[in-house]
């Protein structure tokens, strides 16, 4: 079925400032890591990617290597592209990454320039683009000199493959130097990915206040905690979740019963406030204004469009905010 998207897509969704750049991100943003590889079927991946845009989501984040095989997320993206989303490229935001390994042999991993500048044109072959919006490197690489790396980024920007640079995973001391360099070259820094949820809370450590204080915006991967902060796990593993499913990133070990107790007291505050424990996740991330975006996945839109209920209710008590800081503790 041809798709036109909905006329109603930028009615509910809230779009927030990185950083100190001109670039608006949607509050809740959609990743494609999992459930978009050969292995997933594809109209649900395209559903989903609909669904996404139709209420607001404007920015999709993609890797090199995601799918399983590596790549095959990034064309899937591509035939969603091709098939529904060519008249509307200029209102998303899209991006992906190289800092993983890729391809055999000793320029197909970590942070040279001669794989960044590779990568980057087989993921616009896989995607149909002619440019991302934000091209980030995936994790630092201590063998390879900061300032390649980032001249890298500066030289692809440069270049009109990519329009803004970004950087993952990088600890806060690395995150300050990298945006010194890439000042110094003047490149259009805008972005770090960083993990961040109720259960993961190293940014608050030093890395917020070094983007804040940079003029750089984040962007929170794994809010729900690969699902563990939803109300999936409450009761067991369900089959067909993350943790079921083999060669995942979720093992179902984590899923500790320490986990599900903790879980557990948080859905009891969610539901207090009218909330999924999703839901809550999500605007727990937000009321922080250096959080750009939630960079969430969905296997199902179901869970989309629950998640995306998070946005009716963004503000805590500080009564809720400090329940939920007990059950973190
Ligand atoms: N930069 C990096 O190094 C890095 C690393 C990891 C991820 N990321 C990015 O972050 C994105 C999101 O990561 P993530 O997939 O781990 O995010 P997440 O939002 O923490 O977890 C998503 C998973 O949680 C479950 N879920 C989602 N919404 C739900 C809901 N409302 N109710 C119940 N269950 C729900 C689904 O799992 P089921 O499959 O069990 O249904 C879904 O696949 C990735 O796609 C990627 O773009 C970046």
């Amino acid at each position: 079925m041809n798709y036109t998207a909905s006329e109603s897509r930028y009615s509910h969704m809230p779009y927030r400032r990185c950083g100190k750049s001109g670039l608006q991100l949607p509050s809740v943003s959609l990743g494609l890591w999992q459930n978009f590889s050969d292995f997933d079927l594809f109209d649900n991946c395209r559903n989903l990617l609909r669904v996404a845009f139709d209420h607001g989501i404007t920015h999709f984040d993609l890797a090199n290597n995601y799918g399983p095989p590596p790549g095959s997320a990034e064309e899937t993206f591509g035939r969603v592209m091709q098939k529904d989303f060519r008249p509307y490229r200029d209102e998303m935001i899209i991006a992906t990454k190289a800092g993983y390994d890729m391809w055999p042999g000793p320029y197909g991993d970590r942070g040279s320039k001669k794989y960044l500048v590779a990568s980057l044109d087989q993921s616009l072959k896989r995607m149909g683009l002619d440019y991302v919006d934000i091209f980030y490197h995936h994790r630092p690489d201590p063998e390879t000199p900061l300032e390649e790396t980032m001249m890298a980024l500066d030289l692809l920007v440069r270049q009109g493959k990519a329009l803004y640079a970004g950087i993952s995973n990088y600890s806060a001391d690395q995150t300050r130097e990298a945006i010194k360099v890439l000042k110094e070259l003047k490149t259009p820094f805008v972005i770090h990915q960083a993990k961040y949820s109720m259960f993961e809370r190293w940014v608050e450590n030093g890395l917020l206040d070094v983007l804040g204080d940079t003029g750089a915006g984040c962007i929170a991967f794994s809010p729900l905690a690969q699902g563990m902060l939803t109300d999936k796990y409450l009761n067991g593993i369900p089959e067909g979740s993350r943790a079921s499913r083999n060669h995942t990133s979720l093992n179902p070990d984590q899923v500790s019963a320490a986990i599900v107790d903790k879980a557990r007291k948080l859905n009891e505050i969610a539901s207090g406030r009218g909330q999924s424990l999703a839901q809550m996740a999500i605007a727990w991330l937000l009321k922080d204004t250096r959080v750009t975006s939630v960079l969430i996945g969905a296997s199902k839109v179901s869970q989309l469009q629950n998640s995306l209920e998070s946005l009716k209710n963004l503000s805590f008590s500080s009564e809720e905010l400090q329940r939920i800081q007990e059950i973190l503790e």
